[in-house]
């Protein structure tokens, strides 16, 4: 990965108090990376399912659905794999329900239900929803669910126990958020297939960045100084722009990390917050563009692109070509790359804060790196912003209000 941040550069001992502060918070996303028995584990069960299953179905929402969504996006092996089919529901809409349902050979598929809460309704809902059916089946639980959950609370935690249902645990010092490297991610991401190993790396170099008291050294520490400096001169938005269309939903991730661990009311009773944007490129020059061109400069702009865009993919020619043919032979990832060139540079040249993370290949290594870059800046800027990013009281609202509406 190239990283070209310069400005503004921390300092050693700004790094050294804020990692003091991050630490004093006891949150544990940058060392469950190194918990091997768990790898093993999750290796172990995928291991002696192998064969069982057509579909795995996640059902869980927010934090305990957003990562495994990208892990799916980015990295899944090809149809023609014959590994099982990665549904995600995440959402209580009928239609979701309906239509992935549609899909599923109940006798072939396993349900993972995440939620370290253990009694986050829209879960609970989907998770009776789906054993009922199993039970209408007579399909085991115990053969076709497997829970994610807090090792020792919650009500999935107790259900498993009464079911003979297998766990994993999600560790009490990781938020729902920061959760895409535990069993949380990890388990749904082994069932079909995808290798461990090269995603943990990355994570594991990056971590190792994070904890590095040399700034120049120190990436996450430099995006989150770049953000915190740029929000300082009402720079709030933060524009994540992949030329990577696998990437696409890491986006969406993103935006979770962003908007609920920043979005606070600050030390001195001021509300603060970074307002994540979901961009992909080329697709988005067509809708985004002109807001981020000669619309308010209140944005940064984080591109990711990849010099290698894997096998050749020419434009073929084309008699009568409709405009002068700067089209002919041109491969494919050349336009896709050259495009992110052209946005990149028709931003920075009117004064808008551009990062352009360029990688050579996106491959699970780099998302590993990703998933630990942006966690650890989103941890960074906690510190900055004088704000606890890993809690989330303004959403409690919502919860009472929805269970009040509920038994009315
Ligand atoms: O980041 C968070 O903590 C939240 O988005 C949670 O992940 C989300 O609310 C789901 O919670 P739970 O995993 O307890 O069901």
């Amino acid at each position: 990965m190239h990283f070209h941040l310069t400005q503004p550069a921390p300092t050693t001992a700004q790094s050294a108090t804020l990692l003091a502060q991050f630490d004093a918070r006891a949150q544990g996303f940058a060392t469950i990376i190194t918990d091997t028995p768990l790898h093993d584990d999750i290796t172990a069960y995928a291991q002696s399912v192998a064969g069982q299953f057509d579909h795995i179905v996640v059902l869980g929402i927010g934090g305990s659905a957003l990562g495994t969504q990208t892990l799916r996006d980015t990295l899944a092996p090809t149809p023609q794999s014959g590994q099982p089919t990665l549904h995600i529901i995440d959402n209580v809409d009928p239609d979701l329900i309906r239509q992935v349902s549609a899909q599923l050979d109940l006798a072939r598929t396993l349900f993972i239900t995440i939620s370290k809460s253990g009694t986050t309704p829209e879960t609970m809902a989907l998770m009776r929803y789906f054993e009922a059916q199993l039970t209408a089946q007579s399909l085991p639980l115990s053969q076709h669910v497997v829970y994610v959950t807090d090792p020792e609370k919650g009500f999935l935690r107790q259900r498993a126990l009464t079911e003979g249902i297998r766990t994993f645990p999600i560790p009490p010092n990781v938020g729902g958020r920061f959760s895409v490297l535990t069993a949380v991610g990890l388990l749904p991401a082994t069932l079909i297939g995808i290798d461990l190993a090269p995603l943990l790396a990355g994570a594991r170099a990056m971590a190792e960045s994070f904890r590095h008291p040399d700034p120049e050294h120190n990436f996450p520490l430099q995006l989150a100084t770049w953000l915190h400096a740029h929000a300082a001169a009402g720079r709030t938005s933060v524009v994540l722009m992949p030329y990577v269309q696998r990437l696409r939903t890491f986006g969406e991730w993103h935006a979770q990390l962003l908007a609920e661990s920043t979005g606070k009311v600050n030390a001195s009773g001021q509300a603060v917050g970074l307002t994540p944007l979901s961009a992909l490129g080329a697709t988005d020059q067509h809708s985004q563009l002109q807001l981020y061109a000669q619309g308010p400069d209140d944005k940064v702009y984080v591109f990711f692109s990849r010099t290698d865009t894997g096998p050749a993919l020419p434009i073929p020619p084309m008699a009568q070509a409709p405009q002068s043919d700067i089209l002919q032979g041109v491969d494919f990832g050349h336009l896709l790359n050259v495009e992110m060139r052209a946005t990149l540079q028709t931003l920075s040249e009117i004064g808008r804060p551009t990062l352009h993370l360029e990688f050579e290949q996106i491959t699970a290594f780099e998302l590993g790196q990703l998933f630990l870059l942006f966690e650890g800046a989103v941890a960074f800027l906690g510190e900055l912003m004088e704000i606890n990013a890993f809690d989330q009281p303004g959403v409690e609202r919502s919860k009472v209000l929805t269970r009040q509406f509920l038994s009315a």
